[in-house]
């Protein structure tokens, strides 16, 4: 099966946590937004777009038609998608929009589709937006999955590829969890949903195993990995403050969400004690935003850099004997100012490089690529960036 992904703000990190979810059998990118993926297996995309932090939307590709004749073709290819997708769903009025991923001009292709489902007796609204592209929002807003249909052009050297879009991201449960969950620690600074949703899936860690965060703040991985199905968890923190918004936070997720029930634990501890209460090998999985230094003001790099080193370093030797063979470590570093890393020693862990080397050379990934081949993620004006690191023990 071929399908197509749009990718979120940072297409590298996307792209990892697609190949970590998916196992594609294969994959192009063919820009910074649009991922071809063939599998093996049939997708579900619907299950899929909830599980992903980092995708916009995903769909089936549905037609391919050489270049050189397009223009004598795209009618009757869109037609041929209108005409199955409008069997499928309640009559009424049928919408159906575009989304131009390519460098093509598609000139008036919209209206005259609307024209010849008129002669058809298919009676349409063309949903159209000032963007080349429909937004998620848009997609969502005019009922275009559920009551019509939305249909991408992409450019594959000599062909112009026609998809069918069957999910986009839940756009709006995502911000509600961001901005309306009970306890916001807005000081230490709170992880965005989706980041959390992809640095647990590049733990590629099985539902029932255990899954720590040994640095919980108000809890938005352990929040996150409830979501996804993950039954075993336990966060830790020095403060009691982030234990209290931990538990705040997850209950109220429970009553908003109805969760299935889960294990569940939350600690006031020092990561520096993690082999004193957890059992020697028994984590499946270490999935954390640790103590970034200061997020604010001007920042004194080189000390906060050392004293980073040192926590790191020593939460690391605590992890690797606690953790199960083969058990991921997946952190985020800070980068400050964009260009001044911490180097912690990493021990007896192996460094998991999250994608191809031929794929962080191409010209769309190399910019989120850090000088010693991690994804960097970050927006440009930010004084402290973070950056992917996943070791494997
Ligand atoms: C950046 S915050 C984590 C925020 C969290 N990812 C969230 O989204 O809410 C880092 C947390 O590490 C905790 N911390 C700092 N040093 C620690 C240590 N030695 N052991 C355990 N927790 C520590 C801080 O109290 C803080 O809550």
């Amino acid at each position: 099966m071929k399908y197509f992904f749009i990718l979120g703000n940072n297409p590298a990190l996307s792209l990892a946590e697609i190949l970590s979810v998916v196992k594609p059998k294969s994959f192009v990118l063919l820009s910074e937004e649009f991922l071809i993926v063939e599998t093996q297996v049939v997708l579900n995309p619907t299950n899929l777009i909830d599980i992903l932090g980092g995708t916009i939307k995903i769909g089936l590709i549905k037609d391919e038609l050489v270049i050189s004749n397009y223009k004598n073709k795209i009618e009757a290819a869109v037609i041929q998608i209108i005409k199955n997708r409008q069997k499928e769903v309640a009559t009424g009025k049928f919408n159906f929009g575009f989304s131009n991923y390519s460098n093509l001009d598609l000139g008036h292709l919209g209206l005259q589709i609307k024209k010849n489902l008129l002669a058809l007796e298919i009676n349409s609204r063309f949903v159209v937006s000032r963007e080349n592209t429909l937004s998620s929002v848009i997609v969502e807003q005019n009922k275009l999955l559920r009551k019509g249909v939305e249909i991408v052009f992409a450019r594959q050297a000599d062909s112009i590829i026609l998809g069918e879009t069957l999910a986009v991201q839940p756009f709006k449960s995502l911000s509600y969890r961001d901005f309306g969950r009970p306890a916001r620690d807005d000081k230490s600074g709170m992880l965005p949903p989706k980041l959390a949703k992809i640095m647990i899936n590049l733990a590629e860690v099985k539902k029932e195993k255990l899954l720590v965060d040994p640095f919980c703040g108000s809890g938005t991985i352990l929040s996150e990995a409830i979501l996804m199905g993950y039954k075993n968890l336990y966060g830790l923190d020095l403060s009691v403050k982030a234990i209290d918004d931990s538990w705040k936070n997850i209950n109220w997720l429970r009553e908003q969400y109805q969760t299935e029930p889960v294990s569940i634990k939350f600690k006031v501890k020092n990561v520096l004690d993690l082999a004193k209460f957890i059992k020697i090998n028994s984590v499946g999985a270490f999935v954390s935003e640790p103590y970034l230094g200061p997020q604010r003001g001007k920042i004194e790099f080189k000390l906060v850099i050392k004293e980073l080193e040192y926590l790191y370093t020593k939460a690391l030797e605590q992890m690797y004997r606690v953790l199960e063979k083969g058990g991921r470590v997946v952190m985020v570093w800070p980068v400050f100012y964009g260009n001044k890393f911490v180097n912690p020693r990493i021990g007896e862990f192996r460094q998991i490089s999250l994608l191809p080397d031929n794929i962080k050379n191409e010209e769309v990934i190399k910019k989120q690529i850090s000088p010693r081949g991690n994804i960097i993620y970050g927006r440009a004006g930010q004084k402290v960036f973070r950056e992917v690191i996943v070791l494997e023990k």
